[in-house]
């Protein structure tokens, strides 16, 4: 019996670090000994960049705007241990749909029966922020990903792009569509913003997968053009990625997150702000456990 594709999607704000985190978990994977692709879905491209020694790779669109037929191993790049990286690319910068280069490339793997022909373990998507636009709900609504993970901080406007997030992974729950694997908190180092995660997640009945702390590490490998996997591989950072990893292999079952309603959210940030001020000003409010 062919052995079975995991299908991973990642989302979250801008900026954020979801091609830092799904590059570092696409080389921890592949050092455990699984095949893995890489599918850079943001229309500037850079997803697969650390993987490459910062090099840059012909996107999907590019590459069928200069020539009406593509092999699909015309787009496929190999980068560290192998990994196999695409870059979906996207439309001329303010014309047509920027989610249109992942449909593109999705169709024309699956015409060509790509992922079954590589036998890969993963494919992992690496996808903007921003669910508004259908060409990006795209893995969701589909269900192309079967597990969807969302990179946040604890910093408000990342929270509220997860809980946009969530929305639309409901949406589109009953019908097929992709549903939420957890959170992979990222740059969580105060104690404050470790318990700001945990209290998103507890209320949106979610969970977090791994607490990622805001490194110097990520910083001078991302600088030599490298994971942190393979840059600093006996770093504290790297450990933290490869348990990442570890949880990611062995997750089995994502569900459905209860969002919070606008109004549920802002009263809910309003709160946190209260405790932040009172612990700055030295009185400390109930509701956070581990201090700054
Ligand atoms: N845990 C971390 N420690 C240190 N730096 C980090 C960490 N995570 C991300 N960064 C840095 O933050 C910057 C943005 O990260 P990245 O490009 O991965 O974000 P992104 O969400 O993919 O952004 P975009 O939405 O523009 O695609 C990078 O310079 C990256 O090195
Ligand atoms: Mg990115």
């Amino acid at each position: 019996m062919p052995k079975k594709m995991k299908q991973i999607a990642i989302y979250g704000k801008g900026g954020i670090g979801k091609s830092t985190t799904t590059s570092n978990l696409s080389a921890a994977l592949s050092q455990m000994g699984f095949k893995v692709m890489q599918f850079g879905c943001d229309p500037k491209s850079d997803s697969t960049n650390t993987l490459r020694n910062g090099q840059y790779i012909p996107t999907v669109l590019d590459t069928l705007r200069e020539k009406t037929a593509v092999k699909a191993h015309e787009v496929i790049f190999r980068g560290f241990n192998g990994i196999y990286c695409v870059e979906a690319g996207g439309p001329a910068p303010g014309v047509g749909c920027a989610g249109r280069g992942i449909i593109t490339a999705v169709e024309l793997f699956k015409q060509q029966k790509v992922f079954d022909e590589l036998e890969l373990d993963y494919v992992i998507y690496d996808v903007l922020g921003d669910v508004v636009c259908g060409g990006f709900a795209m893995p969701i609504r589909e269900g192309i990903a079967e597990h969807v993970f969302t990179v946040s901080s604890s910093d408000f406007m990342s929270v509220y792009a997860s809980n946009n997030l969530f929305k639309g992974i409901k949406k589109y729950s009953n019908s097929g569509g992709a549903l939420l694997g957890g959170v992979i908190a990222n740059s969580i180092n105060a104690g404050y913003s470790k318990d700001i995660i945990d209290d998103f997640v507890s209320r949106t009945k979610t969970r977090v997968m791994e607490y990622i702390p805001r490194s110097i590490t990520v910083t001078q490998s991302e600088l030599k053009g490298k994971t942190t996997i393979e840059a600093a591989p006996e770093s504290d950072q790297a450990k933290v990625y490869m348990r990442l990893a570890e949880k990611i292999a062995a997750h089995e079952v994502s569900d459905t997150p209860s969002p919070l309603e606008v109004g549920e959210l802002q009263a809910w940030a309003a709160s946190w702000s209260d405790q932040l001020l009172a612990l700055e000003s030295g009185v400390v409010a109930g509701g956070i456990k581990s201090g700054i």
